[in-house]
């Protein structure tokens, strides 16, 4: 398939840019756009024969069912039940990026809600989906722009990585602005079921109630988990092994300089100094005291891990507040639940790849 690829500015998109999207969505056909969180790749959410075609081009498993795109709260109505009280603190927080679960009224394909009685609904902030929407003036479903269990796409390079000759058309929008998926929280249960680009703070602060945390939301819910359907797969994982460093950094140097050019670390800057002249392929996120930046380079650097063709890489693991929340379920996924804090832990891990 011919992909048209189109650059644009994502905070001020071109005519040429929204045009081509548009039409390839109302024409029943695939388009990858980007969001404020990361790239999604979208179909017209009424169609079901397009929303097939994103399962089939993802690799997704036909019981994963997708978010819902819509442009204000009004749309979200058409397609859910949410309560007066929820409605008004939406009203307040969207845009933005966080994703509600609430009771579907079915008007939905089944293949967008994968069957179940619930919809995932999102108003976005993004510049270039909301004018999507807005010209569409359909509701688009789509999920993250990846092929199932990679890392999700933050920049234009790695959606037509992904994406080039699968899809009609890729916008190319540069950098996402925060990196991260979205915050999905079921509005019945108040459960964070994927803590994301809304921190548990600002969720707490909105509707002035703690929300439910987990072992969902931090990624070690057990495989056969169902109250959030993909939580159950492979996610964010890169090819090459990849292990959490929760330990003190004083101590890495002398742990990984032996492996040399055989290893690579993701961390702060400030960890990679600490690693200068060890050999070690070093990837900075950025400063300690910016966790934004650094969640924002997250999944960038666990795509370019896998150019180096190292036999492991080691992650500085994230304070788990705030942004560093969601990125520590990320983590755990990215590296299969592997972690170490010492030298021997991280032995018997090498000896398992
Ligand atoms: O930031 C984002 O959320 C991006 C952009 C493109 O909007 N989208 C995204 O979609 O990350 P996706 O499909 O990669 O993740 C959506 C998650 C999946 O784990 C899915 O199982 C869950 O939402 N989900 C969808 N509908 C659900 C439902 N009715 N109940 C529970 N979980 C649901
Ligand atoms: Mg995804």
């Amino acid at each position: 398939m011919r992909t048209l690829v189109c650059r644009t500015d994502p905070r001020k998109p071109s005519a040429k840019a929204v045009d081509a999207a548009a039409d390839a969505i109302m024409n029943g056909r695939l388009v990858v756009f980007p969001t404020e969180t990361v790239y999604g790749i979208g179909a017209n959410a009424f169609d079901e024969d397009a929303c097939r075609k994103i399962y089939e081009v993802k690799g997704r498993a036909s019981d994963n069912p997708l978010i819902v795109h819509v442009q204000n709260v009004d749309d979200a109505l058409k397609l859910g039940r949410i309560s007066k009280e929820h409605v008004a603190v939406l009203e307040h927080i969207w845009p933005g990026p966080l994703t509600v679960i609430v009771k579907s009224r079915g008007i939905l394909p089944g293949t967008v809600t994968a069957g179940l009685r619930s919809v995932a609904i999102r108003c976005p902030e993004g510049k270039f989906i909301q004018e999507l929407l807005k010209r569409t003036g359909l509701p688009i479903a789509a999920p993250s722009a990846n092929i199932s269990a990679k890392p999700s796409s933050t920049k234009g390079e790695h959606a037509i990585g992904y994406f080039k000759g699968k899809v009609d058309v890729i916008i190319d929008g540069g950098e996402s602005y925060y990196g991260i998926e979205s915050t999905i929280f079921d509005l019945r249960s108040l459960r964070i079921l994927r803590p994301g680009a809304f921190t548990p703070e600002q969720i707490e602060k909105a509707f002035g109630k703690r929300p439910i945390l987990g072992k969902l939301a931090e990624g070690t819910a057990s495989a056969g988990h169902v109250i959030s359907p993909g939580t159950k797969y492979k996610h964010y994982s890169p090819e090459t092994p990849l292990f959490v460093y929760a330990g003190d950094m004083k101590d890495m140097r002398s742990m990984l300089e032996t492996f040399g050019s055989k290893a690579a670390f993701i961390g702060s800057t400030e960890s990679c100094s600490l690693l200068k002249g060890t050999g070690l392929r070093l990837l900075s996120l950025g400063p300690s005291d910016n966790a934004q930046e650094r969640v924002h380079r997250l999944f960038d650097k666990l795509i370019e891990l896998d150019s180096f063709g190292v036999d492991f890489g080691v992650i500085e693991a994230f304070p788990a507040k705030g942004l560093g929340y969601a990125a520590m379920n990320r983590l755990r996924k990215a590296s299969s639940h592997r972690s170490f804090s010492n030298i021997k832990q991280l032995q018997e891990l090498l000896e398992q790849v």
